[in-house]
């Protein structure tokens, strides 16, 4: 029997996991630069955590979890997305009455049980980031500006920022009274989702993909929204112009997780099919009190990194070059063995990136694999060198060699790399 990786999972395989490291780098540099620390949460939670921190009317917690019961009967949930875990942990370890204010940023594995297709896993990574404890509209533009210009740090172009507000419990429900209005007549002639949206959130039927085309005469969260809903939203906007990151208004953009108020954002990528979203996320002013905490503000974003790399790869952006193998230690009979062990051992631990052979193979396989390797030297260690107490060192771009004493080899090394 023949194991594959479960349906919408998949390895990264050494080939790309350069590709990823770098990535990574320049996350973690981005997300430095504005002062935000890591977190790491377990990869699974009380199930309880994400029906009421996710929301259970989303689709999420109604269709996508990996739910299972532990041996301790204990009802456990891969973590489908990363805002809950991060509030849990905040207020189970006191990080906001130590400091009012939390910036935290992560990059871990989260589980969606959903249809797999280009852009979209079972198993996904995101890079994401949370303020806790700002109400500042200021908050909600560094969180844009740290998903924003990370991703053009990475050399990505084509980028829309969509913005929205979704306003506040003051102000929404007498939005949703009216939506709910003007959708109820229309729906006989809506999709099932529609249909199954318009009773757990009605707002969610907006960003129906099948539908959305219906509903341009909709009312608009706009002509809805409280004054203080209301100078949040065009401060935003105020301040996403002073720093020159382009934006679009988008009325339909809901977002899928129930906790937002007030802002919601996505940025898209014109490299990306149906699946274009990199990133997205928005404030939610009344999470932490929903799981427990005083009342506290935050606003945050998540981005699929599986994303990033497929928009990079369609848009042809080059990634950095591998680093080169500095030494390439060829060998031919079991002295020559040990002494490149030796060799290869001292030039490591001055630093250097060494390989040695492993395979027995002939000398002309060797040369072949270093080359392979695009290493920049080979010391080759044969029976006619071990006779002689010497090794010889072939420079692979200037095409030359010479012998050098075996005792002096090191430091004849470290000597060249100095000059
Ligand atoms: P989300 O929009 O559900 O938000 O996911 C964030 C991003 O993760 C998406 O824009 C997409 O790039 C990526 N993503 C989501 N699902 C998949 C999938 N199945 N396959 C590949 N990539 C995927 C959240 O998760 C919120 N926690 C974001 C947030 C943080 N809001 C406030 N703080």
């Amino acid at each position: 029997m023949k194991f594959k990786a479960v349906k919408g999972t998949s390895d990264v395989l050494p080939a790309e996991s350069s590709g990823w490291q770098y990535v990574e780098s320049v996350i973690r540099r981005q997300a430095e630069k504005f002062g935000f620390r890591e977190i790491r949460t377990p990869i699974f939670e009380e199930t309880a955590l994400f029906v009421k921190g996710t929301g259970d009317t989303t689709d999420i917690v109604q269709k996508e979890m990996y739910t299972f019961t532990d041996k301790g009967n204990r009802s456990i949930t891969l973590k489908p997305e990363g805002t809950p875990p991060v509030i849990r942990a905040m207020l189970e370890h006191n990080l906001l009455k130590e400091n009012p204010l939390a910036k935290v940023y992560y990059i871990a594995p989260m589980f969606r049980y959903e249809r797999p297709q280009a852009g979209r896993m079972r198993q996904h990574t995101q890079f994401g980031a949370e303020i806790v404890g700002s109400p500042s509209p200021q908050a909600d533009v560094e969180v844009i500006s740290l998903l924003f210009h990370t991703l053009q740090e990475l050399g990505l172009s084509g980028l829309k920022l969509r913005l929205n507000t979704l306003g506040c419990p003051k102000c929404r429900p007498q939005y949703r009274e009216k939506l709910v209005g003007y959708l109820k007549p229309k729906l006989p002639n809506l999709c099932e989702y529609c249909n199954d949206r318009f009773l757990r959130n009605p707002l969610r039927v907006l960003d129906c993909k099948v539908d959305q085309d219906k509903f341009d005469d909709a009312p608009e969260m706009g002509q809805f929204l409280c004054t203080e809903c209301r100078d949040h939203f065009q401060a935003v906007q105020d301040n996403l112009s002073v720093i020159s990151i382009p934006f679009v208004l988008d009325k339909k953009l809901v977002r899928g997780l129930d906790y937002y108020t007030r802002t919601a954002f996505e940025v898209a990528s014109r490299h990306l099919g149906a699946q274009d979203a990199l990133g997205g996320g928005g404030r939610y002013d009344g999470l932490v009190e929903e799981l427990g905490g005083d009342p506290t503000p935050g606003v945050g974003f998540g981005s699929g990194i599986e994303r990033y790399l497929l928009a990079m790869k369609n848009q042809g952006v080059k990634f950095p070059e591998e680093k080169r193998t500095d030494y390439f230690i060829a060998t031919l009979g079991n002295e020559a063995k040990i002494k490149g062990m030796e060799i290869g051992t001292q030039l490591r631990l001055k630093g250097y990136i060494c390989e040695q052979e492993l395979l027995d193979r002939s000398l002309k396989a060797q040369m072949r694999e270093a080359n392979r390797l695009n290493t920049r030297f080979v010391i080759l260690i044969g029976e006619d060198e071990i006779k002689k107490g010497v090794v010889t060192i072939k420079d692979m771009d200037g095409h030359s060699q010479r012998v050098v004493p075996l005792n002096e080899l090191v430091e004849k090394i470290l000597g060249a790399a100095k000059q």
